[in-house]
C-alpha cells in the first residue's frame, strides 16, 4: 500500500522564535492523536533542534531543502549530505523549482545530490514540475518526463522506494492557482505510468507521488481523493497552524 504523506516546505521563512512556537503547535497538536506521515522542512539551522523535539513522534520526520552535491570539502556556505544525515534527518527535498530556476540547478546536479543522500541513508522528495509556458505549448509531459529520467530512473528498484515523487507545476506555486484534481491526477498517473514502465507495476504502486502548488484547506480534499495523489507539499498554508492541520484532517479521513 501507497504511503499517504503531508510535507511542509517552509522555504526560508520563520524567525527562531517563531519556528519553534509552531513546531510546539505542531508538536501539541498531533502528538496524541493517529497521524498520516508527516514531514516538516524547517530551514537548516533549525533541523537539529527539531529532530529532537519531534523524535518523540513516530510518525514525524525532518527534512532539509537541499544539500550540496558535494560530498565535503572547501564549499563555503554548503551543507553536505553526510552532515544532515550525522544529526539524523530523515529526508532532503530536491529538484525544487525554486533551486533549479534561481540556483540553476540541473537534472543531473539534482542526481548527483540523489546518489549522496541515498549513500548516507537519507531518503529524497523529489520534485518535478513545469512552467505555464510549457503547459501552454502543450510541452509539460515531455518536460516531466525528462526530469524524472535524467535524475531518477538510474535508480535501483529497491533505492526508488527511498524516494517521494511531489509533482509541483511552477504555475502553481505561490500563486493562489492551484492545478485543477483532473490536471493533478493525469500528471500524478502520467509519472507513476514512466515508474511502472521502467521498474513494473508493484513498484510503481509503492511510490507515493505528492502534489504541491497552492494546496490548502479549502482545495486539499478534492485533490487528495484523486487516484493517485498520495498527499501533498504544502508551502504557504503549513506556516499556519490552523490551515496545516485542516489538510492533515483532510487526508486523514480519506
Ligand atoms: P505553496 O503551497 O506556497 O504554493 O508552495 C508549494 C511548494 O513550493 C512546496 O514545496
Amino acid at each position: 500500500m501507497r504511503r499517504k504523506i503531508i510535507a511542509a516546505n517552509w522555504k526560508m521563512n520563520l524567525n527562531y522564535n517563531d519556528a519553534i512556537y509552531l513546531s510546539r503547535q505542531i508538536f501539541n497538536n498531533l502528538n496524541s492523536i493517529d497521524t498520516p506521515n508527516i514531514i516538516i522542512s524547517p530551514p537548516y539551522i533549525y533541523l537539529s533542534e527539531l529532530v529532537e523535539l519531534f523524535s518523540k513522534i513516530d510518525n514525524i520526520k525532518l527534512a532539509a531543502q537541499n544539500c550540496s552535491k558535494s560530498k565535503k570539502g572547501a564549499f563555503t556556505g554548503e551543507i553536505s549530505s553526510q552532515m544532515l544525515a550525522s544529526i539524523n534527518v530523515d529526508y532532503v527535498i530536491l529538484g525544487h523549482s525554486e533551486r533549479r530556476l534561481g540556483f540553476n540547478e540541473t537534472n543531473i546536479d539534482i542526481k548527483n545530490k540523489i546518489d549522496l543522500c541515498l549513500e548516507n541513508k537519507l531518503k529524497v522528495i523529489f520534485c518535478c514540475g513545469e512552467s505555464l509556458e510549457l503547459r501552454e505549448k502543450g510541452l509539460h509531459f515531455k518536460l516531466i518526463e525528462t526530469q524524472i529520467k535524467e535524475s531518477l530512473l538510474h535508480l535501483s528498484k529497491n533505492n526508488l522506494q527511498n524516494i517521494i515523487i511531489a509533482y509541483e507545476p511552477i504555475w502553481a506555486i505561490g500563486t493562489g492557482m492551484t492545478a485543477t484534481k483532473d490536471q493533478a491526477q493525469e500528471m500524478h498517473k502520467f509519472i507513476r505510468d514512466i515508474i511502472k514502465s521502467e521498474y513494473g507495476q508493484d513498484t510503481s504502486e509503492q511510490v507515493s507521488i505528492i502534489y504541491g502548488g497552492s494546496c490548502k484547506p479549502s482545495n486539499s480534499r478534492e485533490l487528495f481523493l484523486q487516484k493517485d495523489i498520495d498527499g501533498g507539499l504544502i508551502g504557504g498554508a503549513s506556516l499556519n497552524a490552523d490551515d496545516f492541520f485542516d489538510i492533515i484532517k483532510s487526508i486523514k479521513c480519506i
